[in-house]
């Protein structure tokens, strides 16, 4: 059995996705479990180098996880032949400029979302990656969350005859950061617009492919957005204006003729089975889709509701529901991503999510913005590239 080193630079990991999802839940816990193996010859054995400004914090981080590398000089990691990967979880706006760095040294690049704030940019760098011939994908991790899963074996099977619509509700509440004993969870620069932040920008790059991916094609969308609480706090404490959106009411329509309607916030407070929940309505069944559960009502389990608010009603809405069980071991959905990206490089096998995936969830935060501003529909054009 050959075990493979696959050198891989981890840049901007001392963030909060960083650290949490790719490099303690995705990359050590493949090396914990002794490697991804492809088949009985071949275990591929990430090698990661963490990469980032700050050396002291680089150094505890790779300490705390026994990490054996950490570099502030990117551009001399990058000349190294070793490193085949370049993954980026840096902020937004600083995306475009590590992966044309990433590029010029012929990595093949992995990123988080969003690609970038503009179509054409994150278009941009799909180009660059094809242009270079370099093997490219970006984080679509909710695809793998066991909720979505459960559903998407419910929906291969029929269970919901023909799908009507579907309704998304996401978001909780973000603390402003005001109270002592309630710091905020998310960082301020999601809440400042010229940082990059935005709670459009955040979330329809993801409702783009779990959309696409699950429902169908998007083709436009109506949408309002809202900044409804004006002033946080930041990580030292001092107070700050609000500028970029913290919720979003969106309609989207697809070229299947499904509606699917979207609310995102980081302003509610939660009283549903989890922070995001979907509920899809078909001719045959109905699911509430949640991030690790997944509950169904058939067409024969659902009741009969006959509207009258006089009397209380006999019927209990939460009992004719049953509950998906789980059948298969669901690993983190970060996890499984990397794993699949990790033999597309090595092994050249398939993977549907390239930065061509993350122009389009791009492409429907920018038309979501448009559409709040002009209070109108907007058509989402099919992307130059795919043509
Ligand atoms: N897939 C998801 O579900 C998901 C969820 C939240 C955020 N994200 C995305 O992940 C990215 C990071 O978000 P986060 O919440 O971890 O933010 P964060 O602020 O916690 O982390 C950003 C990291 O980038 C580093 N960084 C910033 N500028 C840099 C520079 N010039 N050079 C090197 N490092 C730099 C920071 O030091 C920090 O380590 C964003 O693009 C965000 O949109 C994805």
């Amino acid at each position: 059995m050959e075990v493979r080193k696959i050198g891989i630079i981890m840049n901007g990991v001392t963030g909060r996705m960083g650290t949490n999802c790719h490099l303690e839940r995705s990359i050590c816990a493949i090396i914990k479990e002794g490697g991804l193996k492809v088949n009985d010859n071949l275990t591929l054995m990430p090698d990661p180098i963490l990469s980032g400004r700050n050396k002291d914090k680089l150094q505890a981080l790779a300490k705390k996880y026994g990490i054996e590398k950490v570099t502030t000089n990117l551009d001399d990691v990058l000349k190294d032949p070793h490193y085949q990967i370049f993954f980026d979880s840096s902020g937004t706006l600083q995306r475009k400029g590590f992966v044309e760095q990433a590029v010029a040294a012929g990595k093949a690049i992995y990123c988080e979302k969003p690609t970038a704030l503009t179509t054409s940019e994150a278009l941009y760098l799909y180009r660059l990656c094809v242009d270079a011939k370099l093997k490219n994908g970006v984080v679509q991790d909710k695809l793998w969350l066991p909720g979505l899963r459960k559903f998407q074996l419910l929906k291969h099977q029929g269970f919901f005859g023909d799908i009507l619509s579907v309704r998304g509700e996401f978001g909780y509440w973000v603390f402003t950061g005001e109270h002592e004993g309630q710091p905020a969870q998310r960082p301020s620069w999601n809440y400042v617009s010229q940082m990059g932040g935005g709670i459009i920008a955040d979330m329809h790059c993801h409702w783009r492919y779990v959309i696409d991916n699950l429902f169908g094609e998007v083709k436009s969308v109506s949408c309002k957005k809202a900044t409804h609480i004006l002033k946080r706090y930041d990580e030292a404490g001092n107070a700050y204006t609000c500028s970029a959106d913290d919720s979003a009411y969106a309609t989207f329509e697809l070229q299947n003729g499904i509606v699917c309607q979207f609310n995102s916030s980081w302003d509610v407070r939660v009283r549903r089975d989890d922070l995001f929940t979907m509920q899809v309505d078909g001719s045959k069944g109905s699911a509430v889709v949640g991030l690790r559960n997944c509950m169904a009502q058939a067409h024969s389990m659902t009741p009969k509701s006959v509207w009258n608010p006089d009397v209380d009603s006999d019927v209990n809405h939460y009992e004719q529901w049953f509950e998906v069980p789980s059948t298969m071991n669901y690993d983190n959905a970060f996890k499984v991503q990397w794993e699949l990206f990790l033999k597309h490089v090595v092994l050249d096998e398939p993977f549907s999510y390239s930065l061509l995936e993350g122009a389009k969830g791009v492409q429907l935060a920018e038309c979501s913005l448009v559409s709040d501003e002009k209070r109108r529909w907007v058509e989402l054009d099919k992307l130059e590239a795919e043509v």
